[in-house]
């Protein structure tokens, strides 16, 4: 049988994990204008998702039916917890199992999860063939990078290869270089030849610095990958994979979204810092005469409503 993967319709457009970004309440804004064709939640914790304070933790992991097809993320470094998160994933609907071993963040990787396990290839093997293991037929993939300080990707694609995930994304660089220098494509083309020869059954992604559907589906042909995924261009523009540029859109159809998306993470979210949706009124509101004062106001604002006052004043 086909897995989620390998059902979806090539150049799969996906939209990348990030944490305090892509939420239920953003991903709901998000497919309403027009979706791509599969979300993600952000990376959770496994140690935390099987520990006593697992109820907060799990609330990272809301979604609503409507969002279908959705990968859950998790990350962390004791196979044992990966099983048995696993088969909590499997319980909740999610449509597959992504782990995470490309975050480059140093407070993070001193942990040993996330990218460092590239340079654990045992561990990350055992990690990943215990998720197979509880995700009781869930696709499980890897979302990585080309190597830690320096790159390794030939050794370490060959690593994941041998347990055979899903799908995988990989960024194009490694996590010392984190994002100063520019994105490696054909680093990614080639790698998409080892995986094609290799096994061509794992469905695989490019990552890094894509700023459009219409780029992303470029640089999928030119590479020959199976998909592309998207992060930073989502910031501010839910329209990105939609037919409309939000360069074109008036101003109220732009403060009507950013008024409902508040309404929804206030809804959805209550147990996070408010505060997260400033991120978001900086990039929503940009590119216009009168935007910084209008960020600036919108950044005094303590709530929903207070959002939604400043923003109907205008409309
Ligand atoms: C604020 C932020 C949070 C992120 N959180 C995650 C995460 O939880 N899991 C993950 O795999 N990658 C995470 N990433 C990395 C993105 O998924 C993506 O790989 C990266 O932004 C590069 O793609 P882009 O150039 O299209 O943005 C995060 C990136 C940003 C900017």
């Amino acid at each position: 049988m086909l897995n989620i993967w390998q059902k979806l319709k090539k150049p799969i457009i996906a939209l990348a994990p990030m944490e305090e970004v892509t939420d239920s309440a953003f991903r709901q804004i998000i497919i309403e204008k027009g979706r791509p064709d599969i979300l993600f939640t952000w990376f959770v914790s496994t140690d935390g998702l099987i520990s006593e304070g697992k109820e907060r933790v799990i609330k990272d992991l809301y979604f609503d039916k409507k969002e279908h097809p959705i990968i859950a993320q998790i990350f962390g470094n004791n196979p044992d917890n990966f099983y048995k998160t696993a088969k909590l994933l499997k319980k909740m609907k999610f449509d597959g199992i992504d782990i995470n071993m490309g975050c480059p963040v140093k407070k993070v990787i001193k942990q040993g999860v996330c990218s460092a396990l590239i340079d654990k290839p045992e561990l990350a093997k055992e990690i990943i063939l215990a998720t197979k293991k509880g995700a009781g037929g869930l696709p499980v993939s890897v979302k990585t990078r080309l190597g830690t300080n320096k790159n390794t990707i030939d050794k370490w694609i060959s690593t994941l290869i041998e347990v055979e995930p899903a799908a995988i994304t990989l960024h194009g660089r490694t996590s010392k270089e984190m994002s100063k220098v520019p994105n490696n494509f054909e680093e990614i083309g080639r790698v998409a030849q080892i995986i094609k020869a290799k096994n061509p059954h794992i469905i695989f992604l490019g990552n890094g610095d894509i700023k459009s559907v219409e780029e992303g589906k470029e640089i999928a042909k030119k590479y020959n990958l199976d998909g592309v995924m998207l992060g930073h261009a989502i910031f501010g523009n839910p329209w990105l994979f939609s037919k409309h540029k939000k360069e074109d859109l008036p101003f109220n159809e732009i403060a009507k979204t950013l008024i409902k998306h508040t309404k929804l993470f206030a809804k959805l979210h209550s147990h996070r810092n408010f505060n997260i949706m400033k991120k978001h009124f900086a990039s929503y509101i940009e590119g216009f005469a009168g935007a910084k004062e209008l960020r600036a106001k919108l950044m005094t604002a303590k709530n929903s409503k207070d959002v939604e006052k400043i923003l109907k004043n205008l409309i």
